[in-house]
């Protein structure tokens, strides 16, 4: 497991720092207790184009979000040491989306998931300088493939055995024609959204490096999946039914879902 960086450590003597992640998106977490409740997440350059693997840019989405009526951590410092780059954010309270909700509070946690992401995605999006289209990410997607960087380990049970070749093939035969684009997460999945224990409400949204300007389905997508994963009843008919509008197109989530695939 990688230190944090000295300058860093130094910065905050007082606090006891705890690893959270294993650096499996590229970046290393750190909870810090103490005299504030903080995260760092540090990352170096990263071979991947696709901006979730930049810190700098979680950076930049994170200050955007805050203030537009979606609760976010905030920024209490940013900035570059050596090679590497790091945020360091007051702790959101809270349990993720994944926690094992008890029976009666699922209906309101669906309902808190649902309401987030309309909120999310109607928004202005000409406001939102981040793109996220397909030009952008399909992009990066192939960069991902060609330079060897998925894990092919780690894919979907209906892709599993599938190489890097077959993936990219898949995704252009099947990209859609279109976007419906919204300001997306980018990254809905989860254990990126925070919520009160007590209430089911919304305390936050994090992990927002992959946010901008994408189709709607591309959030759709991961949280229906997310949700088709659970044991909770209807779950995925009663977010999408809270979501509103009309019935995302199955073979565009599909898209999405293998899009994911490659980051
Ligand atoms: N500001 C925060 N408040 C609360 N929990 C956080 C915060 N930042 C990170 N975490 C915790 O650390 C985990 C990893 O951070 P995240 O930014 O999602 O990194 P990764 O890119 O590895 O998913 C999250 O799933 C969450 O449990
Ligand atoms: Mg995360």
């Amino acid at each position: 497991m990688a230190a944090p960086p000295d300058a860093l450590l130094q910065r905050f003597p007082d606090h006891t720092w705890s690893s959270v992640t294993d650096g499996l998106s590229g970046a290393l977490v750190w909870r810090l207790h103490g005299p504030s409740e903080l995260f760092v997440k540090v990352a170096g350059a990263s071979p991947h184009l696709d901006s979730g693997f930049d810190v700098r840019a979680e950076v930049e989405r994170t200050r955007w979000l805050a203030g537009r009526g979606i609760p976010v951590p905030e920024v209490v410092d940013a900035g570059t040491t050596g090679a590497e780059h790091w945020l360091i954010t007051t702790a959101v309270a809270g349990l993720p989306a994944a926690h094992a909700w008890s029976a009666e509070q699922v209906p309101a946690v669906v309902d808190a998931l649902a309401d987030l992401t309309r909120t999310l995605h109607a928004l202005p999006v000409e406001a939102c300088p981040f793109d996220r289209s397909l030009s952008v990410t399909a992009s990066a997607a192939r960069h991902a493939a060609r330079a060897g960087l998925l894990d092919l380990d780690d894919l979907d049970d209906e892709r599993a055995g599938w190489t890097a070749e077959e993936l990219l093939a898949e995704l252009e035969a099947t990209r859609p024609d279109d976007e419906d684009l919204v300001v997306c997460h980018g990254d809905l999945t989860f254990d990126n959204v925070l919520l009160d224990p007590a209430t089911a409400t919304v305390t936050g949204l994090i992990d927002l490096g992959r946010l901008g300007r994408a189709d709607r389905c591309a959030d759709l997508a991961l949280l229906t999946g997310e949700l088709a994963g659970t044991n909770w009843p209807g779950a995925v008919e009663r977010f999408l039914h809270r979501y509103g509008g009309p019935a995302p197109d199955p073979a565009r989530l599909a898209f999405y879902r293998l899009l994911d695939e490659f980051f």
